[in-house]
């Protein structure tokens, strides 16, 4: 699976190590950046991401940054963006089960490296249970359209 990555300065402190770990679960990583802890405006590194995923260049995104919140809210205007800040494993699983959400964006400062490479397990290995999802999933992204 292909996925992007980036971060603001942070989330900066979390990104090799949520490469790293994404890279022993076999994923092909692409680091959209920061190279460094310079203070950098995260919209500008959510975009990135979100068109990667978007235009099919990446299969899902990982974005970073302090709590997870404005890397989602940014990357969510993308079309055909599903962007979810997540802080729990079981909330990553349930976003991609039930919301087939393709970008997870974590807090760099309010949860622990081991909790996000659990987060990022989820995501990166449940599938969209479809059926009556796929409906709702469907109605969310007619919004895209609007
Ligand atoms: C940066 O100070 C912080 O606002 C940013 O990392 C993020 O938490 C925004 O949602």
């Amino acid at each position: 699976m292909k996925v992007a990555v980036a971060s603001d300065h942070a989330g900066f402190c979390q990104k090799d190590h949520i490469i790293a770990y994404l890279c022993s679960l076999g994923a092909e990583v692409e680091d959209f950046g920061p190279g460094d802890e310079e203070r950098v405006d995260y919209p500008d590194y959510a975009d990135k991401v979100a068109r990667a995923v978007a235009s099919g260049k990446a299969d899902r995104g990982v974005l970073l940054c302090g709590t997870g919140l404005g890397m989602a809210l940014t990357a969510d205007k993308v079309p055909g963006i599903r962007a979810v800040a997540v802080q729990t494993p079981e909330f990553a699983r349930l976003a991609r089960e039930h919301n087939d959400a393709n970008v997870v964006c974590l807090s760099g400062r309010f949860v622990d490296p081991e909790v996000n490479e659990e987060v990022v397990k989820e995501f990166m290995t449940t599938d969209f249970a479809g059926g009556r999802h796929a409906v709702r999933v469907q109605k969310i992204m007619e919004e895209d359209k609007r």
